[in-house]
Parts: C-alpha cells; sequence; structure tokens
C-alpha cells in the first residue's frame, strides 16, 4: 500500500521523523541533527511505537559519526548508546535495537570503515522489521478473514513501526484481498494515539473505520458489533504477560466478559525472554500534565492531583493468541514462546 505513511526515514546520512505530534492536521518532518534532538523526539512521542523508536535509536546513534575514526566513535559508543536506551523504559525494542548496534560496534571496533558497518546494521534492522510486519500481516490473515469486525487501541500501525504495523498488519493484509474489514479504533486518552494516528491511517489506506472515545468500548462490545481485538505490545515477557498503551487491560477484561477474542501482534523483538513476568516490567510513569490537559488547553482545575502511566500490562490468561512473524503463538505462552525464542528450559 503505497499512501502509508512512514515514521522514520534514513537519507543522506540524515535521520527524518515524521512529527506525530503535529498528526493528523499538520503532515511534517524533522530532521534530527544530533543524538540529543532523537532523544527529545523518542521522549516526547515525536517519533512513538515500540519498533519506530528502536528503528530511530538504531540510526540515532549514529548521528555525528560520519567521517570519524573507528576509534573515536568506539570512545563514545557506550555512552551514547545507554543514553538513548534511557529515553524511553516499557518498550524492549529500544534496547533490543540499540544492543544490536553495540554487539555490531564491538564485533568492527578495529574496521576502518566502523561507521560504514553500523550505518549497514540500522538498515538492516529497519528492513527486517519490514520483513516481520508483512509476516505478522500473513499470520494474522485468516483470523480477520473470520473475525473482519474488529477493535484496536492506540496506534500500533505504520506509524508506530517500519511500515504497514503489527495490530494493523493482518488487517490491511485482510484489505489488500479484498476482505470487508471494519474497524473500531479507541481514541486512547490521554495523547489519542488512537484517534489521532490510527484513524488517519486507516481512513487514508480506505479501510472502513469508526472512532470511539475509551469507555464506549464495552457498550460497542454489547451490541455484539466486535468479532476480535488485536492490539500490539511494548513488551511480551516470557510468560506471555504483555505491556501495551494504558487501557488495553480494560479491554481484555471486556473481552473475556463477551467472549471476545483477544489478540497481541509483535514481532519477535518485542519478546523478552529475560523478564519473566509482567510484575518485571517497568511502566513509564509520564507528566500528569498529558492528563490534566490536552494540546495545551486544561481539562481539569490546575491543582487538582493525576497520574499518566503510560502503560498497563495483560496477565496471558486473558490472551487468546500473540500474533507474531512466526506464526500465532497459543497457551501455553512460556512453552510457545520458549519454543519460537530458541530457549530450551522454558
Ligand atoms: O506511547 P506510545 O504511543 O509509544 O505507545 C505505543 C503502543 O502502546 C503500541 O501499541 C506499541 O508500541 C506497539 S507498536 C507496534
Amino acid at each position: 500500500m503505497d499512501n502509508m505513511p512512514r515514521a522514520v526515514k534514513w537519507q543522506d546520512d540524515q535521520l527524518i521523523l515524521l512529527d506525530q505530534r503535529k498528526l493528523p492536521s499538520v503532515e511534517e518532518d524533522v530532521v534530527c541533527d544530533s543524538i540529543e534532538r532523537v532523544f527529545e523526539s523518542i521522549k516526547t512521542l515525536t517519533v512513538r511505537g515500540a519498533p519506530a523508536i528502536g528503528i530511530a535509536a538504531a540510526y540515532g546513534v549514529l548521528l555525528g559519526y560520519k567521517g570519524q575514526s573507528a576509534q573515536n566513535i568506539s570512545a563514545s559508543f557506550d555512552e551514547r548508546a545507554d543514553y538513548l536506551i534511557s529515553a524511553r523504559p516499557t518498550a524492549v525494542n529500544l534496547a533490543w535495537a540499540i544492543e544490536r548496534m553495540r554487539d555490531c560496534q564491538r564485533r568492527h571496533h578495529n574496521d576502518e570503515n566502523l561507521y560504514d558497518v553500523l550505518v549497514e546494521e540500522a538498515i538492516a534492522i529497519h528492513e527486517e522489521d519490514k520483513k516481520a510486519c508483512r509476516a505478522i500481516g500473513d499470520a494474522g490473515l485468516a483470523l480477520v478473514r473470520e473475525n473482519p469486525n474488529l477493535l484496536t487501541h492506540c496506534n500500533a500501525g505504520s506509524l508506530a513501526v517500519s511500515e504497514m504495523g503489527t495490530a494493523l498488519a493482518p488487517m490491511y493484509r485482510a484489505h489488500e484481498e479484498g476482505v470487508k474489514v471494519h474497524v473500531f479504533v479507541d481514541e486512547t486518552r490521554p495523547l489519542l494515539q488512537g484517534a489521532r494516528l490510527t484513524a488517519y491511517e486507516l481512513h487514508r489506506t480506505g479501510i472502513d473505520c469508526t472512532l470511539i472515545s475509551d469507555n464506549m468500548a464495552a457498550h460497542i462490545m454489547g451490541e455484539g458489533k466486535v468479532d476480535m481485538v488485536i492490539t500490539g505490545a511494548d513488551r511480551i515477557a516470557a510468560n506471555g504477560d504483555a505491556a501495551n498503551k494504558i487501557g488495553t487491560l480494560n479491554l481484555a477484561i471486556l473481552c473475556q466478559y463477551y467472549q471476545i477474542p483477544m489478540y497481541i501482534a509483535v514481532p519477535l523483538s518485542t519478546i523478552d525472554i529475560d523478564t519473566r513476568s509482567g510484575d518485571d516490567i517497568v511502566i513509564e510513569e509520564r507528566d500528569p500534565e498529558e492528563v490534566k490537559s490536552y494540546g495545551g488547553h486544561p481539562v481539569a482545575p490546575a491543582g487538582v492531583a493525576a497520574r499518566s502511566p503510560a502503560f498497563d500490562v495483560t496477565p496471558n490468561n486473558l490472551i487468546n493468541g500473540i500474533i507474531t512473524d512466526k506464526g500465532i503463538l497459543e497457551p501455553p505462552f512460556d512453552v510457545a514462546i520458549a519454543k519460537v525464542m530458541g530457549v530450551s528450559d522454558g
């Protein structure tokens, strides 16, 4: 699909990000010319979505290194890598991509052309993500064919990855195949990634969608309008517990009540076998101002207390399946995850 927006581009040794804070009203690129700018872009959600921040960081860690000796690059690489990892804690893809770059730097620290080798590695991460998204789309296609009335939360579409998305990939594939798909899009308070980003990209690509506020999901499910829920995730623990945008857990609980299948779609890079369960996932706590205002306009009394945890954890027993680039994982997830990740002792 040619009209899908692209979140991250690498052109002439420059990192270009589509400014997702301004969508859908303004489509504007930001050129990142320093690692500080990349850090800020990840922190402020100029670029967001687990795989997209990993890809942006893989390129971003290289900014300013062109023309420098391998020795100079290697002298500051670790510090820069750690700095970028610290931008957001929950999405494992950020650390995963940076660790892969670090590993490449260590293996090639004496190569004269270290910069070029690192650029190739970042491009490989980006290209592999594209393939993974298409494979997720293919893996989930049959499910969407059988359950074409969907509901999703936040944005796990093209804007959150290299292209196509994770949760949205099976919907895009079904649409390509001529299946009449309809998607309810949760607006996703507090930062409205559903309204601003998912509705934007589905609408732009011609997929039938209806925007709802988050508190309407139960009512719509009760009307029998939802066959299946698919969301993305920022980190899946070894036992299948899944951290995703705050409000995903609400949907999973509703799905159990209404007997609606709940699927999570991720590339394998979102599965963290070193995190045993959801209890061990660090949940990013953001500025409560994000809840107390929107677009700079207050929506609550200035002095009132507020909180803004950015993610919640859906326990594995509320998840029917995990759609990955290596097929659909089914419970028991600890066994399925150990197998797909090549961990022998589960
Ligand atoms: O805070 P965000 O917008 O980065 O949160 C994004 C999500 O929760 C997505 O669902 C998740 O990263 C998966 S993206 C394929």
